[in-house]
């Protein structure tokens, strides 16, 4: 990677040092570092033991001999469910809240504390055995952002069945072709689900699916929206008919450490989805280790909140294993922010005193569009401390989240990491790392990775290149389910020897490390290395901008060009309807990318618009864009939150040119 490419995040000269107070109660200590780097293996086999309970001790921390394929504290037996929910009731915890749930209809709201949520998995446990699921069997969970998504999953884990979530907003056809790669033979679903205030239909996809998936014997249905719906006695069964009558006792029974916890499908990739699929032990470890040291959790007080959604691994390790591992207390919300409830967070953070949120760049994007007026009258001075994952998040958001979110004194912390990673590898510790706004500074303690060249050689600091991982760690993805060769091919080939996270990255003068997107995202132009985050963090560094997304477009004499889609900040936006004012506006904002940058990372096109495509988790889906940029016909659009948005981007290219 060309060393002007590099240079435009290094102007990022900000740094913000823990405070004294946050340092002296902080979780994380600096020797860590030092522990971790002077015997990995045993800082590893230290943690596992101190965080989980193991009926059976291990053997050997780490068995690396079949490479790639790990297998983390061998000989070891334990129950995920049980470290989750149970030791902490007998530890006298039952009475701790695990959830407050908030439903998105704002009355809906329910408190789970740690001895209903055991009495509630003991149940769904004893459901699922009287359905003739055992260790080993797949259950696929297509439910919204309810306890009984929680409880399924735990109930899977307490007997061994390896769930797979499928987010509630994905299609029948993504549906059936997950329960045939994982061979499910229950659906856990909901007749209903209520999003952005209003019903949507769920039980219609799955009749859909199941009609082609022969191997599925039943369909459990959550009663949540009381829609009408269509019935087969013969398969269909309510979960409060099946789970309500089931005893309360159920003993957990253990499991080899290598017991598969559950599989996740990657989304984004084109062709046949990948099943992700994690363990037990070194997953758990890796998952409570990170929650508690990057988010500084103090169980006993603190109100913890992930804002992802279950069906996404971020909820997996975040929402569920990590802070039930902990006995930490979350936030479990059913909504997604959206104009129609701009407030809706705020007032939630304030009602129960929230102290940790984590979520996602685009979502604070989101809300420095729409202005500070939504946080009059909500006291977030709970708070104390800020996370970001998903995507590289921009100085200027960082910055906005720290001052405008986070009173100005949160450490916020930028987390790098993948489905496939299970957790976070690349991360500040708070009340140890002096951050830099938009780097996601150093692997964690336990982690290595490093940034490569082409030929797998480490590059300098100051330089870019690939990111990769030098050692197996506790979380790592065991395989792509039932397929060992594409496991094998995709991560281990493109450098022998190291894990290919398929991320772009650059270290800097100190060796901390920004990242720069997917390696597909990085554009070439006239033989320069553009990186699209950089050049949106230009653009959104300018006053007008609130979002921006860039793709490299084909051109004849340049290789690429740099082709821009901005949405303007409220303010901004009227003057721009004047006529005249919005191709001012544009010049503007391309000479604001060569005076950040430079003129070569100039965009050639600029186009306002209102909305950008994302998928469902939130990701741009910068392909889309690309096919306007380029003039062709638009590809698969069934992954988009929002299917209409790419019309009205066509539209608007359409009456500009
Ligand atoms: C990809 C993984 C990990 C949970 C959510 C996404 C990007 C993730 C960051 C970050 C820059 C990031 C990477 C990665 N990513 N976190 N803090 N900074 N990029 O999981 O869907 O598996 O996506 O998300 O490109 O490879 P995922």
């Amino acid at each position: 990677m060309s060393q002007e490419t590099l240079s435009n995040l290094l102007h990022e000269q900000r740094r913000f040092p823990p405070s004294e107070e946050f340092a002296a109660q902080a979780v994380a200590k600096p020797s860590l570092y030092e522990e971790a780097a002077a015997d990995r293996e045993a800082f590893w086999g230290r943690q596992a033991h101190e965080l989980l309970t193991w009926s059976k001790d291990f053997d050997q921390v780490l068995d690396w001999t079949d490479a790639p394929f790990a297998k983390w504290f061998v000989g070891g037996r334990l129950n995920a469910c049980y470290n989750c929910v149970d030791r902490h009731v007998e530890a006298g915890l039952g009475d701790r809240v695990a959830y407050y749930w908030q439903g998105d209809p704002e009355g809906d709201k329910r408190t789970i504390t740690y001895a209903d949520l055991q009495r509630m998995v003991c149940q769904a446990a004893n459901a699922l055995e009287s359905l003739g699921i055992h260790q080993d069997d797949t259950v696929a969970i297509y439910l919204p952002m309810i306890p009984e998504t929680v409880v399924a999953m735990l109930a899977c884990a307490r007997i061994g069945a390896p769930h797979t979530l499928v987010f509630a907003g994905f299609s029948a056809e993504a549906l059936a072709s997950r329960i045939a790669d994982a061979d499910a033979r229950v659906v856990i679903t909901a007749d209903g689900q209520f999003r952005r205030g209003t019903r949507a239909p769920l039980k219609p996809q799955v009749d859909e699916a199941v009609a082609k998936s022969p191997g599925v014997e039943k369909v459990v249905v959550v009663r949540r929206t009381g829609d009408e719906i269509a019935w087969d006695e013969s398969r269909d069964v309510w979960w409060h008919d099946l789970v309500d009558q089931q005893s309360d006792q159920h003993e957990a029974h253990d499991f080899d450490s290598e017991q598969p916890l559950y599989i996740l499908y990657t989304s984004g990739t084109t062709g046949k989805p990948k099943g992700i699929f994690h363990t037990t032990g070194g997953y758990l470890t890796q998952c409570a280790y990170t929650h508690r040291n990057v988010f500084d959790v103090h169980p006993e007080r603190d109100v913890y909140w992930c804002a992802a959604d279950v069906g996404w691994v971020t909820g997996h390790s975040y929402i569920v294993y990590g802070p039930l591992t902990n006995a930490a207390t979350s936030i479990l919300y059913e909504g997604v922010p959206h104009p129609g409830a701009q407030d809706r967070w705020w007032k939630l953070i304030d009602e129960r005193k929230v102290s940790i949120l984590y979520t996602a760049p685009t979502t604070i994007r989101t809300y420095m569009k729409w202005g500070t007026d939504m946080l009059q009258g909500h006291d977030l001075s709970s708070l104390r401390l800020l996370g970001s994952v998903g995507e590289p998040i921009n100085p200027e958001a960082w910055i906005w989240y720290r001052d405008t979110i986070g009173g100005g004194w949160c450490p916020v912390v930028d987390t790098w990491w993948q489905t496939e990673t299970g957790a976070i590898m690349v991360s500040p510790l708070p009340g140890v790392t002096a951050t830099k706004p938009g780097s996601a500074m150093r692997a964690l303690p336990g982690i290595t990775v490093d940034v490569v060249d082409d030929t797998g050689q480490p590059v300098p600091n100051g330089s870019g290149g690939y990111l990769v991982v030098t050692s197996p760690w506790p979380a790592m993805l065991r395989g792509v389910w039932g397929d060992p060769e594409r496991y094998r091919e995709t991560y281990w080939s493109r450098f022998p020897g190291l894990y290919f996270a398929g991320d772009g990255a650059k270290k800097d003068e100190d060796g901390d490390l920004w990242l720069l997107g997917r390696v597909d995202d990085v554009m070439n132009v006239s033989g320069h290395r553009l990186s699209t985050t950089e050049i949106e963090s230009a653009l959104v560094s300018h006053p007008k901008v609130a979002e921006a997304a860039v793709v490299g477009a084909n051109d004849p004499t340049t290789g690429q060009m740099v082709c821009a889609f901005v949405i303007l900040r409220q303010e901004a936006i009227q003057e721009a309807d004047e006529p005249g004012e919005g191709s001012e506006l544009v010049a503007e904002l391309r000479d604001h990318v060569a005076k950040e940058i430079g003129p070569i990372a100039k965009p050639r096109e600029i186009l306002v618009v209102s909305e950008l495509p994302k998928t469902r988790s939130g990701k741009i889906m910068r392909r889309l864009l690309r096919d306007v940029a380029e003039d062709r016909a638009i590809g698969d659009v069934t992954t988009l939150a929002d299917s209409t948005v790419m019309d009205q981007i066509r539209q608007r290219m359409a009456t500009t040119h």
